[in-house]
């Protein structure tokens, strides 16, 4: 079974009557197409820490309507009962993931509508977050629509492009924002050839981004992570197009873990990096990459998951860090919707906010 148009599909949407926030299940794929219809705060929480919904913009998305369902099973309570327990909800899901800085990008969005309007009975508040949270998605649609176009600008047709993890529709609303150029292009009927990483240990580049792509008809090839040096050395890759999960002021960038050393290939064999991201991934409040937190997670993840046997003893110490930063050095330009940014990143990234 197979998303139909996965360019566009809605992987984090609003049930019809709005009482639920309906995900497909990241997990599933590329085996099953699975839906999951999320209705409470645990569930909620477990889909973002499981990875049934990721990528860092479909996780801001679906903070968004989530916080927008819960909200409205208590429009009876009091303004400052209803700001508590909106608070408390809120704060819970931001604890979901660390890295990512769209969740709590989306998190204090939806917050603000609440303590803007005190004024407003709760039930007028809990309406103007479903309107909030339809606004975050909408904004999402057209960043990752302009960040492909811009990204495109860099390509021309016959490109090899190396990518890592997943940045397509799946991790976003449409497009993506690594793969967004290369689906584009290939609409408007331009062929690309992609180096799609597996990326260790949760395969997001085998399991979906290699399954976005073939499913578009993009010319596709699913590579082990340490094959990344020899595809550059073959000369098959003319630029890496890389998502992001937050982008500090001076440019250092967390993404998937095993970018950073993506880049430092890239910077040898003389290939142009880039990181593609909507502005909300932009954190001017974190200096460098050095202030952003990364996530650990389950040793399980490394020795067991996928395998149909242990593939390591039982009690061997693992470290199993999700993300890693680039450093900005090494990154060619960053692509927002805004339009690319060319180093010094801490001068250029501060003069695209002021714009
Ligand atoms: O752990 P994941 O799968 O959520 O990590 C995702 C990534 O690192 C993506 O590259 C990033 O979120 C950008 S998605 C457009």
């Amino acid at each position: 079974m197979t998303i139909r148009n996965v360019t566009h599909a809605a992987n984090v949407r609003l049930s019809d009557d709005g009482k639920k926030v309906i995900i497909i299940d990241q997990t599933a794929l590329p085996n099953r197409v699975v839906h999951l219809e999320l209705d409470e705060l645990q569930p909620c929480y477990d889909a973002i820490r499981l990875l049934q919904v990721r990528g860092a913009p479909a996780i801001g998305i679906f903070a968004g309507y989530a916080m927008y369902v819960l909200a409205a099973h208590y429009p009876e309570l009091s303004y400052d009962r209803f700001c508590e327990k909106f608070h408390a909800d809120k704060e819970y899901l931001n604890s979901s993931r660390p890295t990512a800085v769209n969740l709590s990008w989306a998190l204090n969005r939806m917050e603000k509508v609440v303590l803007d309007h005190k004024d407003l009975a709760v039930p007028e508040i809990v309406s103007l977050l479903k309107k909030e949270a339809i606004t975050i998605h909408e904004e999402d649609i057209a960043m990752c629509t302009a960040i492909s176009e811009h990204g495109l600008s860099l390509l021309k047709d016959g490109d090899g492009i190396l990518t890592h993890c997943n940045a397509g529709p799946l991790a976003t609303s449409r497009y993506g924002t690594a793969i967004g150029p290369v689906l584009l292009g290939r609409e408007r009927g331009m062929n690309f050839h992609v180096f799609a990483d597996e990326t260790r240990p949760l395969l997001q580049g085998a399991r979906l981004t290699s399954y976005e792509l073939s499913s578009a008809g993009v010319d596709v090839t699913l590579i082990c992570d340490n094959m990344a040096s020899i595809v550059m050395k073959n000369g098959w890759v003319n630029a890496v197009f890389v998502g992001c999960d937050r982008i500090a002021a001076n440019g250092d960038t967390a993404n998937k873990i095993g970018t950073s050393g993506v880049a430092i290939l890239a910077k040898h064999y003389g290939i142009p990096f880039y990181t593609l991201g909507p502005s909300s991934t932009i954190d001017m409040n974190t200096p460098t990459g050095d202030d952003i937190r990364i996530e650990l997670r389950d040793p399980e993840e490394i020795k067991k998951m996928w395998y149909k046997e242990p593939m390591a003893p039982e009690d061997v110490k693992c470290y199993n860090p999700a993300f890693d930063v680039t450093d900005h050095s090494l990154i060619a330009g960053i692509i927002t919707e805004k339009g690319i940014v060319r180093p010094p990143f801490d001068i250029n990234l501060k003069k695209l906010f002021a714009e």
